[in-house]
């Protein structure tokens, strides 16, 4: 009879998982991605085969590669860089071109790109933002664009500001759908008048962005946040500002968040219109 008070031996030789096998029946497609080992460096093509389950998504194959990184000859390489962080297409990390048109890696579905066996993929990183690398790039200037605007509502502090002024659901609501932006960046790849701009020094005076004009109209609309409103239309007016929208609309079919980018564009086209007759008559008055 065994003694209870004795532990029985753990019959597992190691605790150290391994990879796991993809299951006999697990179709395989192909990724052919664009790849690019550092910024000054050539392109080249890789392809890899990887085994899909159901509802797997682009990163999910991204990260089956980086722990099979070998091609579909047999050549082992290194892992593909990729950028991502929540996986929900809410953070606006993981904006790639899939089969030559931008879109979010994570909520794209193997299943409805590459619904057959030996399917093929093409991954390709954004043209619009400089290459770090693979499938990564720079999305700083997104950013900036976003700063041009002051793209915030001004209330530094840690005093009690009390209550903020008082708002309509019904204008809330508009402004709520404004603010699902996740600076992806997918609009300004869409967007024929927003080029890469290599030289920092020429970023004040490039297009600004379909993100940028609707973020300045958010917080344009804001009680609080429209205090630097006219600030905004004065960056607005300028060369790089809502006139050079060439009204082409690829911004709000590209957009993820199906945000009204154009409805934002023609708010503020008029709002800047009004501005520069303020601004031309105030200073004849003073004049
Ligand atoms: S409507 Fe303007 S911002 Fe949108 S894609 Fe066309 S040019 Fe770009
Ligand atoms: S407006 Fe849409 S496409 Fe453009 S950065 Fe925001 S979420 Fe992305
Ligand atoms: S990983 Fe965050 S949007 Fe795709």
């Amino acid at each position: 009879m065994s003694d209870p008070d004795t532990v029985p031996a753990d019959p597992t030789p190691s605790r150290t998982p391994a990879t796991p096998a993809p299951p006999a029946h697990a179709r395989r497609i192909r990724l052919k991605i664009r790849r690019q080992d550092d910024p000054q460096g050539s392109a080249r093509w890789e392809e890899f085969e990887v085994p899909v389950e159901p509802g797997a998504n682009i990163i999910s194959c991204l990260q089956w590669i980086a722990t099979h990184p070998t091609t579909r000859d047999g050549e082992t390489t290194t892992p593909v860089v990729f950028d991502a962080c929540c996986l929900e297409e809410v953070c606006g990390a993981c904006s790639m071109l899939i089969n030559g048109t931008v879109r979010q890696s994570c909520s794209c579905l193997i299943d409805e790109y590459a619904p057959h066996d030996g399917d093929t993929i093409v991954l390709e990183p954004m043209s619009k933002f400089p290459l770090v690398r693979d499938l990564m790039v720079d999305r700083e200037r997104l950013f900036h664009n976003l700063s041009r605007v002051q793209a915030w509502v001004p209330i530094d502090g840690t005093y009690h500001l009390g209550p903020g002024p008082a708002d309509t659901p019904k204008h809330q609501r508009i402004r709520y759908k404004l603010s699902e932006c996740m600076s992806c960046g997918c609009c300004l790849e869409a967007c024929p008048q927003f080029n890469l701009e290599p030289a920092k020094g020429d970023w004040d005076h490039a297009f600004i962005g379909a993100h940028a004009i609707s973020q300045a109209h958010l917080f344009n609309e804001h009680p609080t946040g429209g205090v630097l409103k006219d600030d905004r239309l004065d960056v607005l007016t300028q060369r790089g500002g809502v006139s050079d929208c060439g009204n082409a609309q690829n911004c709000v079919k590209a957009c993820p968040k199906e945000i009204p980018l154009t409805e934002s564009i023609a708010a503020v086209g008029r709002s800047t219109t009004v501005h520069s007759l303020k601004r031309f008559f105030s200073g004849r008055a003073s004049d």
